[in-house]
């Protein structure tokens, strides 16, 4: 794992931008795999203003978020299809049919992760893929004891994630106990990863994922046996 220390998270967002735009330019069809979250809003802000100045352009661009609650609508303002909507694909030149999400309404959810699944093989598998990673090491929704095999699946939520992120909803109840994720070994096909982790109450765990075992009790841990994964971070390893 390569590290890119960064002195605060706007330097992360403009690190993180950087990466990204290398990976939109290097290829004619860039797969590109997508986070939610706190952390890339500015990277995704840095991403319209780069599109809006005429430097770059995501025509040719397929996506594929990695997660989405199960229950949502897309005009729910909570579902990660609006977040994307809101934050990217609303300011910027892509094709809305290229941009894909796991459709939390579908009736056998199980389905739609499979289906899910075989679309991002069909596409040629991840050419690039942005992460967050949550306090407990989860990424997407992969929380601890996930199996490292996995492919896109339908979880529970912890309650500490449906707690954490409840601060976007009314109330904790509103918040859904499912979703659906890209499993761990899904992740894993992507051929270039991009980890970034902002803020100190992040460090522990941070420090888990780089210098502790590989277990399934930390799901990001799995990323040390990833051949070409970068993580930007403002936390000193
Ligand atoms: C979101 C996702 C999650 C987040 C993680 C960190 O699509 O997959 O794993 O990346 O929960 O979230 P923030 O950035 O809000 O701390």
């Amino acid at each position: 794992m390569k590290i890119v220390k960064v002195n605060n998270k706007e330097e992360l967002s403009e690190k993180a931008t950087e990466l990204f735009v290398h990976a939109l330019n290097r290829l004619e069809k860039p797969v590109i795999g997508l986070a939610t979250g706190s952390t890339p809003e500015g990277m995704y802000d840095k991403l319209t203003e780069k599109y809006q100045a005429g430097d770059i352009t995501f025509k040719n661009a397929i996506t594929f978020n990695l997660d989405e609650y199960a229950s949502l609508a897309a005009d729910n303002p909570n579902s990660y299809r609006y977040y994307m909507d809101e934050k990217l694909f609303n300011h910027v030149d892509i094709q809305k049919e290229n941009t894909h999400l796991p459709n939390g309404l579908a009736g056998d959810l199980q389905q739609e992760c499979t289906t899910y699944d075989e679309r991002i093989i069909e596409a040629g598998s991840l050419d690039f893929l942005v992460l967050g990673i949550g306090l407990n090491g989860h990424i997407g929704f992969n929380e601890p004891g996930t199996a490292f095999d996995s492919r896109t699946h339908v979880v529970e939520l912890t309650e500490s994630t449906r707690e954490v992120n409840s601060r976007f909803f009314d109330s904790l109840d509103e918040v859904p106990t499912e979703a659906l994720t890209m499993g761990l070994g899904t992740i894993m096909e992507a051929k270039e990863i991009m980890l970034l982790v902002q803020g100190v109450k992040k460090a522990e765990i941070l420090k888990k994922v780089v210098h502790g075992e590989v277990a399934e009790e930390v799901p990001a841990s799995i990323l040390q046996r990833h051949p070409n994964t970068t993580i930007i971070t403002d936390i000193e390893l």
